[in-house]
């Protein structure tokens, strides 16, 4: 039966989490232009609702995504023409590119293959963990192509220098362990328990304030290409921006600690139902 683009992701809504899958698990969810196109969609559909706070990308089966579809993304789309192969590259590039921004904080659960262009929305993800069984590697070397779609700026700016090159000049598979260890995710741990510290990890951050969380982590990823004063700069008129949104929730954060004495905002958040 062919492929319906609508099956290509899954996602369903529960207790403030956006559980969004890579769905295409007899191709180890490697990423068709119709994938990429429906991502973009979900994305779309997910991003402003008020029952989401926090989206995390998976994959259904063994797969976290096994990179572009070789096939599809690559030998058919190439066959047309260069005017198919850009629209390819700005249906995939476009929907990494509206995570690294997206309103709500969002995490890669990797519960299995990565490769090559699968590290594109995986550096997209603002946290990333990774199953001890999980397998990452930039196979680009070993079918003949250089680590494109950001591959190569996306280890290049999380790996050292020699563990960057070392990994896209060998095409070497590591595991999640190796992976959290080099810093490619922030956690592995056994793929039993992954979900439930990725839902804990989401718990943790649906209580904080939605405002500040969205502009701290585009401060995270804009100030990293500033100088200090241009980021002071930066963060001046940032935290001006966020007060214009969310002033009440600031004070009543202040309030919480100076007037009531109800929490400390060292050791946790405010409470925000209040
Ligand atoms: N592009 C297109 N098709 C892919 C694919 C990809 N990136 N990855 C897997 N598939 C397809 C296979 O062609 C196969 O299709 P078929 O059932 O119609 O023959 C199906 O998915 C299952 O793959 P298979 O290789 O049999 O699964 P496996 O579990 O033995 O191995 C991988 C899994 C991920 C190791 C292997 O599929 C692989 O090496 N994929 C390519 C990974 C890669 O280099 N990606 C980089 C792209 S930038």
């Amino acid at each position: 039966m062919a492929e319906e683009i609508e099956d290509t992701v899954a996602f369903d809504v529960e207790g403030g989490i956006a559980w969004v899958r890579f769905n295409r698990p007899a191709k180890r969810n490697s990423m068709s232009p119709a994938l990429n196109r429906r991502m973009m969609q979900v994305l779309d559909e997910l991003e402003f609702r008020d029952d989401v706070g926090v989206l995390v990308l998976s994959g259904e089966g063994a797969a976290w995504s096994a990179g572009m579809d070789l096939k599809e993304y690559f030998r058919e789309t190439e066959a047309k023409g260069q005017g198919a192969v850009r629209k390819a590259q700005a249906e995939a590039y476009g929907w990494w590119r509206r995570l690294r921004w997206y309103r709500v904080p969002t995490i890669a659960m990797v519960n299995g293959w990565c490769f090559g262009g699968g590290y594109g929305p995986l550096f997209a993800c603002d946290l990333a963990f990774a199953a001890d069984e999980a397998q990452f590697a930039l196979s680009e070397i070993n079918w003949g192509i250089l680590p494109g779609g950001g591959a190569t700026k996306v280890v290049v700016d999380l790996l050292s220098m020699r563990d960057a090159m070392y990994h896209a000049l060998t095409g070497e598979l590591i595991d999640g362990r190796k992976a959290a260890a080099w810093k490619l995710v922030n956690e592995s741990h056994p793929l039993e328990g992954l979900k439930a510290r990725v839902a804990e990890v989401a718990g943790i951050l649906l209580k904080k304030n939605p405002v500040a969380l969205k502009a701290t982590k585009d401060a995270i990823r804009r100030v990293a290409e500033m100088t200090y004063d241009n980021a002071e700069d930066y963060l001046v008129r940032a935290q001006e921006a966020a007060n214009s949104f969310d002033n009440e929730g600031r004070k009543e954060g202040i309030r919480q600690f100076i007037d009531e004495k109800s929490y400390k905002p060292g050791l946790g958040a405010y409470d925000k139902a209040r």
